[in-house]
């Protein structure tokens, strides 16, 4: 019944059938204390993650229960498990997002005095040397004579159409950098990168629309300077305030739930998580959509060195679930490493399509469709093998279209979960209208008047 409700694309909740599932959408995770540290085009919402263990949970009252995310991207499902006082284990290939996640995570072991008086340090300093770098800007003034000089380099291999950040900007950025490098706790550290991270783009002359691109080229104008301290200061002193509010919710729990954040492949899974160890996953994989999460986030990782050149960022781009289409269009032609007759008529379909535009027609898509379902395979086997009897795997995926071609990818998810001997309860619509990278477009006409929609919904499988 709940998986004709997707095929059809009818979502009744609001009458007789009322969603069991709040939407997903980050959107509103932006006034909640912790989940607004960073945002993150993909974030879940925390009222999602609250209903899917209210929901989907053998015994939400247990306290030891372990949650597992392995596509944990900023944290949205390891913070609100472990407020529950659950274990929590989250895999992420994105080493800025999975500083979010480590962050968020342990952040309510941070002192809070501590804290404080590590913002206080850096706002006076940082103050101190960032002023002469306005004064000099309205005087117009070299401002690469302003003293002291910062010790930090932008990243030599990091290159941008516009420059990424106007000089004036850039210099006050090196100077929060070298402030950060000198904070002695590394808990805080990483913190402070994170709040600087979170306002990165804010302050460039990018912006998100919503990938990564020139503020010119939406319409915008550069941003020659900008505030840097004040506006790092108040995201500093949001994070103190929601310090001190999770380290009180998190006290009444005798022992601590524990979080493990493994920044790697969730492809090796069972490498990192026990076999028959985890009793809820919610997730929600990268969507056949092609949304570049490795570019989008090229200036933080170049500007926090977790790349320092493009090879970097190529292993991270071949390790992304379902590759990405610019990875494989010009690869030999793929195979499904299973049989699943309705999706290999559609590759088929989207093979024979635009001939003419040889690996950006039909043949590249289908390359990618394939890879990417492939994953979809290796994801379930391993969700057969570290979900206990009796346990649920909550997977929030959207369709997309591509060459014109609808792929409902939350039936197909179903369906490869039980070609991998996971039972599939149900498929929740959750969102008809989507917003974000659909490929071509949100909504195309298939074949006569049918118009097709970018939707959300979450597949439920069950190991039995
Ligand atoms: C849809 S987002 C998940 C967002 C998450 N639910 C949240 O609330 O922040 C998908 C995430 O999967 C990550 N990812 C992609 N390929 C991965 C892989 N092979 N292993 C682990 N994480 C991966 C991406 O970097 C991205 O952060």
């Amino acid at each position: 019944m709940a998986i004709q409700r997707a095929l059809n694309l009818d979502f009744p909740g609001a009458q007789s059938d009322a969603p069991l599932l709040r939407d997903p959408a980050f959107e509103q995770n932006k006034q909640d204390a912790i989940h607004r540290w960073v945002p993150w085009i993909a974030g879940f919402s925390a009222g999602f993650v609250s209903d899917a263990l209210q929901q989907y949970l053998p015994d939400p009252g247990r306290r030891d229960v372990h949650v597992l995310d392995p596509f944990a991207g900023i944290g949205t499902t390891l913070v609100e498990s472990l407020r529950r006082g659950y274990h929590v284990t989250g895999i992420e290939i994105n080493p800025f997002a999975a500083l979010a996640s480590r962050v968020k995570c342990s952040a309510f072991t941070i002192e809070p005095d501590t804290l404080l008086s590590a913002i206080r340090t850096f706002e006076r300093e940082a103050r101190e040397r960032t002023d002469p770098i306005d004064a000099a800007f309205e005087r117009g003034d070299d401002l690469l004579q302003c003293t002291p000089a910062p010790r930090s380099r932008p990243p030599v291999a990091f290159r941008s159409r516009t420059p990424f950040f106007s000089p004036a900007v850039e210099q006050k950025i090196l100077h929060c950098l070298d402030l950060i490098s000198d904070v002695a706790s590394c808990q805080i550290r990483e913190l402070m990168s994170l709040a600087l991270g979170s306002i990165l783009v804010q302050v460039s002359n990018y912006s998100y629309e919503p990938s990564l691109g020139s503020r010119v080229a939406a319409g915008k104008t550069n941003v020659l300077n900008a505030d840097v301290v004040s506006l790092l200061s108040s995201r500093l002193r949001m994070m103190y305030h929601d310090v001190m509010v999770y380290r009180d919710a998190m006290m009444q729990w005798t022992p601590l739930p524990t979080a493990r954040v493994i920044e790697g492949d969730s492809r090796l899974m069972p490498q990192m998580v026990k076999e028959s160890s985890v009793d809820i996953v919610i997730t929600s994989p990268p969507y056949l959509n092609n949304y570049h999460y490795v570019r989008n986030t090229r200036p933080h990782l170049f500007w926090f060195g977790f790349v320092s050149k493009p090879s970097d960022l190529k292993r991270l781009e071949q390790a992304n679930f379902g590759k990405y289409w610019q990875t494989v269009r010009n690869a030999d032609p793929s195979k499904l490493q299973f049989e699943l007759p309705g999706l290999s008529r559609i590759i088929e379909e989207i093979t024979l399509r635009n001939p003419q535009k040889h690996v950006y027609g039909g043949k590249g898509w289908a390359n990618y469709a394939i890879e990417y379902f492939n994953d979809c395979y290796t994801l379930c086997q391993s969700f057969y093998r570290v979900l206990r009897k009796g346990t649920r795997a909550i997977v929030v995926l959207g369709n997309s279209i591509i060459q014109g071609v609808n792929f409902p990818t939350d039936l197909f998810f179903g369906q490869i979960g039980e070609l991998c001997h996971l039972k599939l309860d149900e498929i929740l619509p959750l969102r008809k209208k989507r917003v974000g990278n659909s490929i071509i477009n949100s909504s195309v006409r298939n074949g006569g008047s049918d118009v097709i929609s970018l939707y959300e919904a979450a597949v439920i499988l069950r190991r039995v």
